[in-house]
């Protein structure tokens, strides 16, 4: 079989890991994997690279992709769609193909095999954790490790200055990040969008430390989060009027805006931190790339054994897969977890 693999939309810490995976599990069964270069447009424009033992060789720790991403959708690109059939008609045509991406990619994947007819498996990926189906997405630990390294540092930092340190960290439309390293670092609020805390219920949590003899604080807050107000108004800060090419706007504020929020009524001085693509570089945790190598290996499986239309997922313990039809919205926080970080907050 020719198998090819691509990664789309935003890269994250463990898509080197998958690619390696699956390509030595297909090598190792006697089949070959191509490379699929920036994403859907490889599909559509036939660009690939060969995945041979060579090419492999040395990933598993590395950041971004080998293979390039990009947002490319044939569903909204001009003759996306006539290519990708072109493409599939030819003699370069593949067997199957592995697309890792996020929520996305893998509505693009589910068309293409619904109504296209190409054989697919999903492999979901993103930092943000908010793929339906799986329990955990790889890229998601590295963040978190990310995240809660700068609250540890920043922690050493409010104490000797007695200040508010307020840490944005990625987070479109969930707050998994947030919360995880929120709870890891010890924050003292967390903001994040799928829940509510007002800009005075942190204000109160801060004053409460503060007459504990706390003289510092730390705040994380989702990128995604709305700015509330007990009044009822609510403010959703963007870096700019731009979208993405999936329409998202372009977020990155919040925490500055709240900084100034808490100073303002605190009196305490205050800081923001944005941490940013920070989060989505470098090499994978271990366990990010156990769990991608995982995924990567059972893709594979999927693919040799004809069980196409699916996307590789985490249950519990166990490697499985769902249906893509079953791969839809968006996965928000387990609020369980909201409630262990409130335990800590103020
Ligand atoms: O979906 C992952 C994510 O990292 C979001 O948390 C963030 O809002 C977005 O990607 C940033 O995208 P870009 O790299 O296009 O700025």
């Amino acid at each position: 079989m020719r198998v090819g693999i691509l990664t789309a939309g935003g890269d994250c810490p463990g898509l080197n890991a998958v690619i390696r995976a699956a390509a030595r599990r297909l090598l190792a069964h006697g089949h070959e994997p191509v490379g699929l270069l920036r994403g859907y447009r490889g599909l559509a424009e036939a660009d690939h690279m060969p995945l041979d033992q060579r090419a492999v060789s040395g990933i598993l720790p590395l950041g971004g992709t080998i293979l390039s991403t990009s947002n490319y959708n044939p569903f909204r690109e001009p003759e996306g769609v006539e290519k990708v059939r072109a493409a599939q008609a030819g003699d370069a045509r593949l067997d199957a193909v592995i697309a890792i991406g996020g929520e996305h990619t893998m509505m693009i994947t589910r068309r293409l095999h619904e109504e296209i007819g190409v054989p697919v498996i999903g492999v979901p990926k993103t930092i943000d954790n908010d793929v339906v189906g799986t329990d955990y997405t790889f890229g998601f630990d590295t963040a978190v490790q990310v995240a809660t390294d700068a609250i540890d540092r920043l922690h050493t930092t409010a104490q000797s200055h007695d200040r508010v340190m307020v840490l944005e960290v990625m987070g479109r439309n969930t707050g998994w990040i947030a919360v995880f390293a929120g709870i890891a670092g010890g924050a003292d609020a967390i903001l994040i969008p799928e829940l509510e805390l007002t800009v005075e219920d942190v204000a109160a949590a801060i004053a409460r430390r503060h007459e504990r003899g706390k003289d510092f604080s730390i705040v994380v807050v989702a990128e995604g989060a709305q700015l509330a107000f007990e009044s009822g108004q609510h403010r959703q800060i963007r870096a700019s009027e731009d979208v993405d090419s999936y329409g998202y706007p372009r977020l990155g504020g919040v925490g500055a805006a709240l900084a100034t929020e808490i100073e303002e009524r605190t009196g305490y001085e205050t800081r923001v931190t944005t941490l940013g693509h920070v989060q989505r570089g470098g090499t994978p945790t271990a366990t990010d790339r156990v769990l991608a190598t995982n995924y990567g290996v059972h893709a594979a499986d999927l693919v040799m054994a004809g069980e196409t239309g699916r996307m590789t997922a985490l249950h519990g313990t166990e490697m499985t897969s769902v249906p893509l039809s079953e791969v839809e919205g968006i996965k928000t926080v387990d609020l369980r977890f909201l409630e262990i970080a409130r335990t800590f907050f103020g």
